[in-house]
């Protein structure tokens, strides 16, 4: 019986990790590669790079590698969010104009079935109209918006959250 209970919590352990594995995917849509240049009155002044550090700092504070990539494609960003399954415990994710338009980034979103965190540098309610619809963010556990590179932060702080059930 203790052999049969070991066995049992061993591999209980094993499934836990298999399934949650401490890594977050970090996506980011097109032109997000020119930050820093790109109105920083709007975006802010950090490079894309610098973002990226950040996330990678206080991931690692939460206990989480956080691995990012960014493409101006639709579709690699679809590809993007389906490499995810199986391999991040979640995804903070700025499909950037992709937001406002991506019927194929929602539903790849909506597949993985993955705790997912929309952020965005600007503040979408503050904007032209048509940035207050997000096709992703609905689908996503919730948006974070306005905060510069900060929503980055605040996104995967609250991701993990999630992720960890609090
Ligand atoms: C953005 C907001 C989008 O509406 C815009 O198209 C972007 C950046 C943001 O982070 O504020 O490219 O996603």
């Amino acid at each position: 019986a203790v052999n049969i209970y070991i066995w049992r919590q061993a591999t209980r352990v094993l499934t836990m990790t298999s399934t949650t594995p401490k890594r977050i995917l970090g996506i980011h849509g097109p032109y997000l590669n020119l930050l820093g240049t790109r109105d920083p009155m709007l975006y802010g002044k950090q490079t894309l790079d610098e973002i990226n550090a950040r996330l990678a700092r206080v991931g690692q504070e939460l206990g989480f590698d956080v691995a990012c990539k960014q493409s101006n494609v639709e579709g690699d960003i679809v590809e993007l969010v389906h490499s995810a399954r199986g391999a991040f415990a979640g995804i903070v994710i700025n499909p950037a104009g992709y937001s406002h338009t991506s019927v194929v980034i929602r539903d790849a979103l909506l597949a993985v079935g993955i705790p997912a965190v929309e952020v965005h540098l600007s503040n979408l309610y503050a904007r032209e109209e048509f940035r207050r619809v997000s096709l992703t963010g609905a689908v996503t556990r919730g948006v974070v918006s306005g905060f510069k590179s900060g929503s980055y932060e605040w996104g995967l702080r609250a991701l993990v959250e999630i992720i960890e059930g609090k």
